[in-house]
C-alpha cells in the first residue's frame, strides 16, 4: 500500500499543517478518497463544541474491517497482519497474514451472530493478549457491533460497572492469562462479575491456560466449539454490516476526576482515518515493516496502535502476551532480534524500569533492524528519553514523543520520525488538524512562545470523542465546560521559544500511574469500602519509575491488628474494588485531614507533603484545625 498523505519533509509537514487549518474539510476529504467506502459521504464536517456535537463525513459508508482487512487481503493476501509472541518464550510464536486473519474475523463474527448479536449491541471483551483478542474485536466491528474491551487487570467490580453501565449482551474472556510469572482466572473474574450483570446472555470462553472454569449451561460456550460450528457451515464468508460514518465503534473507559470512570465513544469512520493518518506519519511507516507497540489492547495506545492504525495501512503489527521483565529483562530486546523489529513503541514506565536493569540485558542483542521509537502515556524525563536513544537506537533512531489521550484517539502532538525535529521531554509539533492552544486560569489565551498553561484545542480533529456513553451531559461537563468552545484536555503544557510543546502532567485530579489514567476519587472510594477507614486522601507524588505513585492519607478507625496489616488490607480492598494496578504505594494513616471551614479536603497541602516539600505549604490559616498539618508532616512516609 502507498500512502499519497505520507510527509516526507519539514516544508512537507508545514505545508500540510497550513492546509489542514485553512481548509480542513478539503484537507481531510483527499485522504478520506484513499479509503474504501460503501457510500460516499454528504458534508465532511459539522461541528459545534458547546452542545458538543461533532460529525465527520456524515452521509458516508463504510466498514472499518474492509479497511483494516479485505483490501489488504485481496492486494497482499500472504503478507503478515498480526506476529504474535507469546508470555513464554518456548511457546511457539504465531504469524496471521492478511488472508488468515480475514477468515478468522468472519468466522467469529459469524459464532457471535449466532449468539444473537446484532448491530449496536454492545459486546464486552476481557482477555488476554492473544490473537484471539483482536479477532474479537475486529469481528464486533464487521457485525456493527459495539466493543468495550476492558484491560485483563480489572476486577470484577470494576467489570461489572461497564457492563452495567454499557448495557452488554455478550462477554468474550479466555480461562486464564499469563502474564509474567503469574496465572490470572479471567473466567472466575468473569463469573463474579456477571452475578451482578443481568444484561448478559452469552459468555464466550477461549481455552488459553487450561485451569478448570466453571461452564454455565445456556450461557457460557467455549470458542472452539463454536468456531467448530461455523467450520461445519463450510466456513461461509461474512460480508461487512455497512455503518454510517457516526455510527459508534467502540466504547473505552477511562478514569477521570469523579469516581466513576466515564465510557469514552468513538465513532468509525474518523477515527479511521485518524488513526491511519497519525500511524503512517508519525512513524513514518514503510512497508513491510514490523511496527511493535508494546501496550495492551485494553488501553486506546493498543485500540489505536496495535489493531486500528497498523491494520489499516496494511502494516505488520507485532502482538506481545507478557511483560518486559519476564523471564529476564531482555525480553523486549529479544523479541526485537527475533522478529526484526522496525518501530518500537512503548511507554516511558518500561524504559526506566529497564534503566534500572542497566546494559547488561542489551549485551549481545542485535537490535540493528530498529529504525524509529516511540513513547506515550506519560511524559518521559531526559535521562530516560537518552537511554532510550543511546541504548536501544544506537543514536541511529529518530524518538517519537507522542502526546494523546483516550479522548482523542490517536496522537495530537508528536514529531514525526526523521521528519520533523526531536526534542527530549517535548512531543513537539500539533499534528494536522490539530489547534492546540494555552489557557491561563480564566480562560484567556496565553499567546507568544516561552509560556505554559493548560493545554485545549480549538477546532475538531476527526479522532475527537463525540460522547462519553449514555451521558452526553457528563461528555459536555468534563470537556467542553472549562473553557468556552474549547476541547479541554486536563493537562498542563509549555511552548518553548520555538514553540514546541513540552505536557507536564495533569492539573486535575487524575493520576498517571506507569501511563495507566487513575483517578484520586476513584481510589478514596475503594479505600473507604474497607469497613475500618473513616476517610481518606489520595494524592499522586513522583516515582522512579512509575511517573507517579499513589500516596494515601487515612483515618482508621479501631485497627483490627498492626498497622503493616491493615495497609495489606486496605491494599486488598483497592485491588478488588478497581484492580490491582490502583493500589496505593503508601499508605499514612493521621487522625484528621486538612479542610477548610467549609469541609473541603485541602489537596495542595496533601500533595506538597506526599512530595516532600514540607516547608513550603503556603497558607494554611483558611484551615480548620491548622495542627492536623503538624501531625501529617510529622507521620509522612
Ligand atoms: C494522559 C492520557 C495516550 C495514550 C495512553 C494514555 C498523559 C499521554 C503523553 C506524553 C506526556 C502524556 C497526559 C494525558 N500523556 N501521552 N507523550 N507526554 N504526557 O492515554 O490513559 O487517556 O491518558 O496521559 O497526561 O492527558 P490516557
Amino acid at each position: 500500500m502507498s500512502y499519497p498523505y505520507q510527509i516526507k519533509s519539514l516544508a512537507d509537514y508545514h505545508e500540510a499543517y497550513k492546509k489542514s487549518v485553512e481548509a480542513p474539510e478539503q484537507f481531510w476529504a483527499e485522504i478520506a478518497e484513499n479509503f474504501s467506502w460503501h457510500r460516499k459521504w454528504d458534508q465532511v464536517l459539522n461541528w459545534n463544541f458547546d452542545t458538543p456535537k461533532v460529525e465527520w463525513f456524515k452521509g458516508g459508508q463504510l466498514n472499518i474491517t474492509e479497511n483494516c482487512l479485505d483490501r489488504h487481503a485481496a492486494t497482499q493476501p500472504d503478507a503478515p497482519a498480526i506476529i504474535w509472541e507469546p508470555n513464554d518464550p518456548l511457546e511457539a510464536h504465531r504469524t496471521l497474514s492478511y488472508k488468515e486473519l480475514l477468515q478468522k474475523v468472519e468466522q467469529f463474527a459469524h459464532v457471535l451472530k449466532n449468539k444473537g448479536a446484532q448491530k449496536g449491541d454492545r459486546i464486552c471483551i476481557y482477555m488476554p493478549m492473544v490473537p484471539e483478542l483482536a479477532i474479537a474485536v475486529l469481528a464486533c466491528a464487521r457485525i456493527g457491533a459495539i466493543h468495550s474491551v476492558v484491560f485483563g487487570g480489572f476486577s470484577s467490580q470494576s467489570i461489572s460497572d461497564r457492563i452495567n453501565d454499557a448495557q452488554c449482551n455478550i462477554v468474550v474472556t479466555a480461562d486464564g492469562a499469563y502474564r509474567g510469572n503469574k496465572n490470572i482466572p479471567l473466567k472466575s473474574i468473569i463469573d463474579d462479575a456477571l452475578v451482578t450483570c443481568p444484561s448478559v446472555q452469552h459468555v464466550i470462553v477461549l481455552t488459553r491456560t487450561g485451569i478448570p472454569v466453571s461452564m454455565i449451561k445456556n450461557r457460557d460456550a467455549w470458542w472452539e466449539d463454536e468456531i467448530k460450528k461455523v467450520e461445519e457451515m463450510g466456513n461461509p464468508s461474512f460480508p461487512a454490516v455497512s455503518m454510517d460514518a457516526e455510527d459508534m465503534l467502540f466504547i473505552l473507559y477511562t478514569s477521570g476526576s469523579t469516581g466513576k470512570p466515564k465510557g469514552v465513544v468513538h465513532t468509525c469512520a474518523g477515527y479511521m482515518i485518524w488513526t491511519h493518518y497519525t500511524f503512517v506519519n508519525v512513524f513514518q511507516y514503510q512497508p513491510g515493516q514490523v511496527h511493535f507497540c508494546t501496550a495492551d489492547i485494553g488501553w486506546i495506545t493498543g485500540h489505536s496502535y496495535i489493531i486500528y492504525g497498523p491494520l489499516s495501512a496494511g502494516a505488520t503489527s507485532l502482538m506481545f502476551e507478557g511483560i518486559p521483565t519476564w523471564p529476564d529483562a531482555g525480553r523486549f530486546w529479544d523479541i526485537v532480534q527475533k522478529h526484526q523489529v522496525n518501530i518500537l513503541y512503548t511507554a516511558p514506565t518500561a524504559i526506566r524500569s529497564l534503566m534500572g536493569f542497566g546494559t547488561a540485558p542489551l549485551e549481545n542483542k542485535n537490535l540493528s533492524s530498529l529504525k524509529v521509537l516511540g513513547t506515550v502515556g506519560e511524559p518521559i524525563n531526559v535521562e530516560a528519553w537518552h537511554w532510550y536513544d543511546e541504548q536501544v537506537g544506537k543514536k541511529q533512531c529518530p524518538i517519537v514523543d507522542t502526546w494523546w489521550q483516550t479522548e482523542t484517539g490517536g496522537t495530537m502532538i508528536s514529531n514525526m520520525a526523521g521528519v520533523t525535529p526531536a526534542k527530549p521531554s517535548f512531543a513537539t509539533l500539533p499534528m494536522p488538524g490539530v489547534q492546540p492552544l494555552l489557557v491561563d486560569e480564566n480562560g484567556k489565551e496565553i499567546i507568544g512562545n516561552g509560556v505554559s498553561g493548560n493545554l485545549c484545542i480549538r477546532f475538531p480533529w476527526p479522532g475527537i470523542l463525540r460522547t462519553t456513553y449514555g451521558d452526553h451531559e457528563r461528555c459536555r461537563q468534563t470537556y467542553f465546560s472549562t473553557y468556552e468552545h474549547l476541547y479541554f484536555t486536563g493537562d498542563g503544557c509549555l511552548r518553548d521559544e520555538d514553540g514546541n510543546y513540552r505536557i507536564t502532567g495533569r492539573v486535575d485530579d487524575v493520576l498517571n500511574v506507569s501511563g495507566h489514567r487513575i483517578g484520586t476519587a476513584e481510589v478514596e472510594n475503594a479505600i473507604n469500602m474497607h469497613t475500618g477507614v473513616v476517610e481518606s486522601a489520595v494524592v499522586g507524588y513522583p516515582h522512579d519509575i512509575k511517573g507517579q505513585g499513589i500516596y494515601a492519607f487515612v483515618i482508621f478507625n479501631g485497627m483490627h491488628t498492626d498497622e503493616a496489616h491493615t495497609r495489606q488490607d486496605i491494599m486488598q480492598t483497592v485491588a478488588r474494588v478497581i484492580g490491582a494496578i490502583a493500589k496505593p504505594d503508601k499508605i499514612q494513616f493521621v487522625s484528621g485531614l486538612p479542610k477548610t471551614r467549609s469541609g473541603k479536603i485541602m489537596r495542595r497541602i496533601l500533595r506538597k507533603i506526599a512530595e516532600g516539600e514540607l516547608s513550603h505549604l503556603g497558607d494554611t490559616t483558611t484551615l480548620l484545625d491548622p495542627a492536623v498539618v503538624e501531625e501529617i508532616k510529622m507521620g509522612r512516609l
